[in-house]
């Protein structure tokens, strides 16, 4: 299969192997795309990220996706590789610093909550509003976010984080009016099972919850290549009047009720 040959895009969020954004881009290369990978100057230095574009053969670029001149200088460097616009775009990008210093939901440090919801949702407005006004992308093109069912039911533990994908799927939304209307560009976001990554590992409980919902979801959990090829099929020619979604990739899991399903 070559699902996405000629595409061209942007990967955000390879931090390492383990990372959502790393089997999207490999699979993405697989699938016949020319990719651009990028992520904080952070990531750059301490994460795996330059060494794996590298061994995909595809350019890094530093960016930090709260900076309107990061995405700005972005954006321009990807249509000056590409030779003009591109198709698709990956956000794969999330973290509470209220997380990290275990803060919990009952007291939430305001400062940090507002970096929580910058990183992990307003980034996404930043990053869509730049790609719009660069008129950045192709027809038909594809903007996915991924995100967690904790944005539309309470899950203990998911703290602020919760909040950020609830913003982020509303931006999903609203953004999506008008890229569709205006440019035919789709953008959606997946609600993905929980995976066993640096981000996902940091959260309270996560391991508990990561078997729970592999045992309550009549399919099991979805993994990260899972992700990455439904991902894949998001940025394809055959999901193209798929807009403005919150796709569940779960194995089931957002369907189930306390039932007990058969072996
Ligand atoms: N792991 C899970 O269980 C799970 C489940 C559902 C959704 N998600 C979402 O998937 C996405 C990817 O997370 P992951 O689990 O692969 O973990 P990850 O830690 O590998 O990826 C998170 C990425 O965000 C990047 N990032 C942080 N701040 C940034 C900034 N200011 N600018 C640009 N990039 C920045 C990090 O460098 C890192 O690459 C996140 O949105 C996460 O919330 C994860």
């Amino acid at each position: 299969m070559e699902l996405l040959k000629g595409k061209k895009g942007i990967i955000t969020g390879v931090l390492n192997d383990k990372s959502i954004a790393w089997y999207v881009a490999k699979t993405a290369v697989e699938q016949g795309a020319e990719i651009i990978m990028t992520n904080t100057a952070l990531a750059g230095r301490f994460g795996q990220t330059k060494a794996l574009a590298e061994s995909l053969g595809c350019p890094f670029i530093e960016a930090d996706a709260t900076s309107i001149d990061d995405l700005t200088r972005l954006t321009d460097s990807a249509m000056e590789h590409f030779g003009g616009k591109f198709d698709f775009v990956l956000h794969s990008i999330g973290m509470s610093p209220n997380v990290r210093k275990k803060h919990p939901y009952n007291d939430i440090d305001y400062a940090l909550m507002d970096k929580t919801l910058d990183i992990s949702a307003l980034s996404f407005h930043k990053m869509l509003q730049t790609l719009y006004k660069k008129d950045a992308l192709n027809e038909w093109g594809s903007i996915v976010a991924l995100t967690y069912i904790a944005a539309d039911r309470a899950i203990w533990g998911y703290n602020d984080m919760a909040d950020a994908k609830a913003l982020l799927q509303s931006i999903t939304r609203n953004f999506g009016v008008i890229f569709g209307s205006e440019r035919h560009v789709r953008i959606n976001t997946v609600s993905q099972s929980p995976t066993a990554t640096t981000a996902g590992q940091g959260i309270e409980g996560m391991d508990r919850m990561l078997q729970w919902a592999d045992s309550v979801s009549p399919l099991g959990n979805a993994d990260a290549q899972d992700c990455a090829n439904y991902v894949c099929t998001l940025f394809s020619d055959f999901t193209r009047k798929v807009t403005m979604q919150n796709l569940y990739h779960d194995g089931g899991f957002s369907s189930t009720g306390l039932t007990v399903h058969p072996e």
